[in-house]
């Protein structure tokens, strides 16, 4: 690792601003966040002056232009009636766009009131929640660092925080007795020492199971995190949004966990990483969020600016920035005024899905001697655990014999995405899988 003293002078800037307000936070970046900074000074500074001061010609940007406008393809264009050439095609700062990233703020602040008078930075446009997710493991993990996520999640943490980023995985188990088992959660955070950095996951709606905590369970992790922070563990709190909004059970906690974390202590640093992925059905447009909140960092604080410029940093350094297009395309839809009616439209239909799998369960007991569901309320999936036969055989004779297909996680459990299936076809989904199973008993 680069001592301190051979940092570039940009990243030495930024460890200040970030240390001025709060030194545990600089404690807990990783060698490459402390390293990392934004090129403020570099092609991009230049560019910037000359977009200010070169109105005779200005020879500093990569693109090509032609009367003041991006040079494009008409059979591109063609695709884009409502956008010029510049909306749709000119490079996004690395940061994102800026209406775009306000307009995610003004949501967030709608979805979550709480954090009206709650600081927490302005968010900064990443490739998806995946990529979101990966800053977030590059800005704060060094190999060895402990990385706490429950024993049901999505495999991807796996592939990039313990395979990409050389951490150790600890998990805590999920559910004990059909109830979310927060003291198991509890027990896990006890293991770390003061002074000790612990990296926590926490995603609701989860992915696979579709649980979204009550309230109280909500406080009760919250509670468990801060205790764990007021008794010096460094704790960063990675709350992964990605479902965010898909209720249906009105007991649902309805505000991301993130508004119970942010600012609350100088020994939390909490993340929420989000992304119009789900929130608003453009999977493929690849536009995600990291906003970061912590105690002793005010509105509009050096630090945050300071996060964001290390971000931004290691965008630029590695896919330089994300699609200009879908952050037109999103900020667009944000500042309709259709959204939230359109959104809601879409969430109600995910709502009777949900509703469709419960009742067919409740409707048909014989099922379970085959098979039993997890507790779901929320989101795209729910998970089954199967008794009589492995998850491997089970999803094999579905599609064999049954044409049909659900994803084996480990050797009993068995992920159904009630969120890509008609309301009508579900009641013959789960007729299906009892088939299957009694055809394996
Ligand atoms: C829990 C969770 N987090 C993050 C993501 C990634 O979302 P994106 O497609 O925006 O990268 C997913 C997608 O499946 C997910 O299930």
């Amino acid at each position: 690792m680069l001592k301190p003293t051979m940092f570039n002078e940009l990243a030495i800037a930024l460890n200040d601003q970030i240390q001025a307000v709060n030194p545990v936070a600089y404690e807990m970046l990783s060698a490459l966040g402390k390293r990392i900074y934004f090129p403020s000074k570099g092609i991009l500074s230049q560019s910037g002056e000359a977009k200010r001061l070169a109105t005779k010609y200005n020879a500093t940007i990569g693109t090509a232009l032609r009367n003041h406008e991006a040079m494009c393809l008409p059979c591109i264009m063609d695709s884009l009636p409502g956008l010029t050439p510049n909306e749709a095609l000119l490079y996004a700062p690395s940061y994102g766009q800026k209406p775009l990233r306000e307009a995610w703020k003004a949501k967030i602040l709608h979805d979550n009131p709480t954090l009206e008078n709650l600081p927490f930075s302005l968010p900064v446009v990443t490739n998806g929640l995946t990529q979101a997710l990966a800053l977030a493991g590059d800005l704060f993990l060094d190999p060895g660092d402990a990385v706490l996520l429950p024993d049901m999640n999505w495999d991807n943490y796996l592939l990039n925080y313990s395979d990409r980023l050389q951490t150790n995985l600890h998990y805590w188990t999920f559910f004990q007795d059909g109830h979310l088992d927060i003291r198991a959660f509890a027990q896990a955070l006890a293991g770390y020492a003061s002074g000790q950095k612990v990296f926590v996951i926490l995603n609701f709606p989860n992915n696979p199971t579709g649980y979204t905590p009550l309230e109280n369970e909500g406080k009760a992790l919250a509670d468990a995190l801060l205790a764990t922070a007021e008794r010096g563990v460094r704790v960063i709190a990675l709350i992964d949004d990605a479902y965010y909004g898909l209720f249906f059970d009105p007991d649902c906690m309805k505000e991301s966990l993130f508004c119970k974390l942010a600012g609350k202590s100088r020994n939390l640093l909490a993340i929420k990483a989000d992304a119009a992925t789900k929130e608003c059905y453009v999977w493929g447009l690849r536009t995600g969020f990291l906003s970061f909140a912590i105690g002793g960092a005010e509105a509009d604080s050096p630090l945050f600016t300071a996060l964001e410029a290390k971000t931004a940093g290691l965008i630029r350094s590695t896919i330089s920035n994300c699609s200009a297009l879908s952050q037109r395309l999103v900020a667009k839809a944000l500042t309709s005024g259709k959204f939230y009616e359109q959104r809601a439209a879409n969430v109600a239909i995910m709502h009777e899905r949900c509703d469709a799998v419960a009742s067919t369960l409740a409707s048909h007991p014989e099922y379970r001697e085959h098979f039993v569901a997890y507790p779901f309320n929320s989101g795209y999936f729910m998970c089954i655990k199967v008794l009589k036969t492995t998850t491997a055989k089970l999803r094999r004779l579905l599609l064999d014999r049954y044409a049909t297909g659900g994803i084996a996680m480990g050797d009993s459990d068995f992920r159904l995405a009630f969120s890509c299936v008609e309301k009508e076809q579900i009641p013959d989904l789960f007729a299906t899988i009892y088939q299957a199973c009694k055809d394996l008993a």
